[in-house]
């Protein structure tokens, strides 16, 4: 019974006929947090690397509607990655296999490169933009105001612009008299959503929000995405999760959500802001790897 609930939660792919059924190690994973998916509806696994955890999804058969990936930037705090583009197009690629969406962040220059070669099957679907004008940083020169989120998307995608409709359009929809559904960049009113205007949680501005992380995302701009590729169901995967803003969101919105952080001391804070402990699963993992 518990094996055909969690097949259901987290299906295989059509083309992925090639996988091998799941080890026994894999299925008491697998059931571990599909259960405390049921449960909680956001779950904290135990700090590792993303590699890991994508290695483990795979092992385990998930499959996600969104991915979220939000390492440190390659600039500035976090330090510089020589080998970054070679490391992250692989973090890219294999969470194409595992996602019908993906979003990556990062400074722009250092994600324009990436458009370019976007791993198959991934698309791009649109280039993001958060823009912010609070930025208190004093250096001599050009201050930056914004950071890019690829959006990447598997063949066939569920989009969902629906939730972005403005009451009018809501109404032209119900009686049936909306013509097309409106793109997602250009989903409400004159403005345009693929520029997503938020100020960064610094000083007084957020406090509330704010956890102590030093690169936390307004919930505001990971809302917005989410609500476009989750749908009812889904679960969402973020494997560098920092404080946890996806979760926070997920939950706000009734979607389910996995997250992990290679940081102990982000997976204290964490826990602290959703109020709910980490899966003790070492044993499982172990069992995994060990195959
Ligand atoms: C930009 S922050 C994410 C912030 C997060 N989106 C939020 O709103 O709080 C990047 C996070 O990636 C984590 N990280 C960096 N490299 C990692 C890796 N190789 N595996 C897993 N996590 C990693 C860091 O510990 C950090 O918390």
């Amino acid at each position: 019974m518990k094996n055909t609930a969690t097949r259901q939660l987290f299906p295989y792919e059509a083309d992925d006929s090639h996988r091998k059924p799941l080890s026994r190690s894999g299925n008491r994973l697998h059931g571990i947090i599909a259960e405390a998916l049921d449960r909680d509806g956001v779950v904290i696994l135990p700090p590792s690397s993303v590699e890991e955890t994508l290695g483990i999804a795979t092992a385990i058969g998930m499959f996600f509607d969104t991915i979220m990936l939000d390492p440190w930037y390659n600039k500035g705090f976090g330090g510089v990655q020589p080998d970054y583009m070679a490391y992250f197009l692989n973090v890219i690629r294999q969470s194409g296999k595992l996602a019908d969406h993906v979003y990556y962040w990062g400074f722009p220059e250092i994600v324009a490169p990436f458009v370019e070669r976007i791993p198959e099957p991934l698309k791009l679907t649109c280039w993001l933009t958060w823009y912010y004008k609070n930025n208190p940083s004093v250096i001599r020169g050009w201050r930056s105001s914004q950071n890019a989120c690829l959006h990447l998307s598997r063949p066939g995608a569920t989009l969902h612009p629906e939730r972005f409709l403005n009451e009018k359009q809501l109404a032209l929809k119900e009686q049936g008299k909306l013509r097309y559904m409106p793109g997602p960049t250009s989903v409400l009113e004159d403005k345009s959503w693929d520029v997503v205007e938020e100020p960064l949680l610094v000083g007084f501005v957020g406090r509330k929000e704010q956890t102590g992380h030093p690169s936390q995302k307004p919930q505001k701009v990971y809302d917005h995405l989410l609500q476009m590729t989750m749908s009812e169901k889904g679960v969402l995967l973020d494997p560098m999760a920092g404080s946890g803003t996806a979760g926070a969101v997920a939950r706000h919105r009734g979607f389910r959500a996995i997250l992990c952080d290679r940081s102990e001391e982000y997976t204290q804070l964490m826990e602290k802001r959703l109020g709910i402990g980490r899966l003790s699963i070492a044993r499982e993992v172990a069992a995994l790897l060990e195959l």
